[in-house]
């Protein structure tokens, strides 16, 4: 496995390297990102990992400067399993201020983007940067970023990128929680009780199953059984699985989604429903 740290040694590496397909991180890489890994490998020659922590995707009160940067351990992790990983510094991917976006559709305001304005711009803005030095056949994303997908797919789809976009399934653990690099913020009461936002899915999934289809009721009922736990709700929402738009009655593939805060940290899961 090759380490390679600009965009030039990246393409001459490339270059006679058949198939590519990539899986872009942010690193301090845990299950999750190795399970896409791992799947990667079955769609081409030579699987790509990026490893870089975008600026632009984060706002000015976010957690940019603290989130958790371990390149060493994050390359002795993908040993075996990448062929290369390509991790840039910041001047690499932004040699000259960044005046050219991708300006993403208004779903993008909504869910996760309501309370993070301009993430999904940052992130859709870096992601076909990568995709253009990268130039893969495919990409793996993760189903735990559900929007992120979403907006990613439009992305290529809009755009007419020639790449083959995969959705992998969320890595959760033994308890039930969706593997994050924002876990390691939890105390070990937090991280006990972060369990619940996953089983206050599960209750929406299943009342949804028992035919509830006054779907704000569900929703309202979920914030108030997670504000009763003493989290801080950003919001917790069934929508149509394909478009991302609020669920109706006549829709029956449904994805319900959700962040909440627990102490200073802010998780997100979601769980597709089928009726
Ligand atoms: P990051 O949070 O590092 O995630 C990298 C990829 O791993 C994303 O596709 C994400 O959805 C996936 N992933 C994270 N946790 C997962 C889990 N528990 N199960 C399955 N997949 C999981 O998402 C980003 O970085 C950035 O926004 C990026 C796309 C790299 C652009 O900067």
């Amino acid at each position: 496995m090759q380490q390679i740290p600009t965009i030039a040694e990246l393409r001459e590496r490339l270059a006679m390297a058949g198939t590519v397909a990539f899986v872009p991180t942010m690193g301090n890489l845990h299950e999750g990102h190795i399970d896409l890994v791992r799947q990667a490998r079955a769609h081409a020659d030579c699987v790509v990992v990026s490893i870089f922590v975008n600026p632009l995707q984060f706002g000015p009160s976010e957690d940019f400067d603290k989130y958790p940067r371990t390149l060493d351990a994050d390359c002795a992790k993908l040993e075996g399993l990448a062929d290369v990983v390509f991790a840039p510094a910041v001047n690499e991917m932004y040699p000259q201020q960044q005046t050219i976006f991708v300006e993403p559709p208004p779903i993008a305001n909504e869910l996760c983007g309501a309370a993070r304005p301009g993430h999904f711009r940052g992130m859709a803005t870096v992601v076909l940067k990568l995709l253009n030095i990268v130039r893969p056949q495919v990409a793996l994303f993760g189903k735990k970023d559900f929007q992120q997908l979403h907006i990613i797919r439009q992305m290529v789809a809009q755009l007419n990128l020639p790449i083959h976009i995969i959705g992998g399934e969320t890595v959760r653990a033994v308890d039930g929680l969706a593997l994050s690099s924002r876990n390691q913020y939890l105390s070990v009461a937090e991280r006990a009780e972060a369990t619940f936002l996953r089983q206050t899915l599960s209750n929406v999934r299943q009342s949804i199953l028992d035919g509830a289809k006054d779907y704000a009721k569900v929703e309202a009922a979920a914030v108030a059984a997670l504000a009763g736990h003493g989290w801080p709700v950003e919001y917790v929402s069934v929508r149509n699985r394909e478009t991302l738009i609020q669920a109706g009655r006549a829709d029956r593939k449904l994805v319900v989604l959700a962040a909440a805060r627990l102490g200073v940290t802010r998780l997100i899961d979601n769980l597709e429903i089928d009726i």
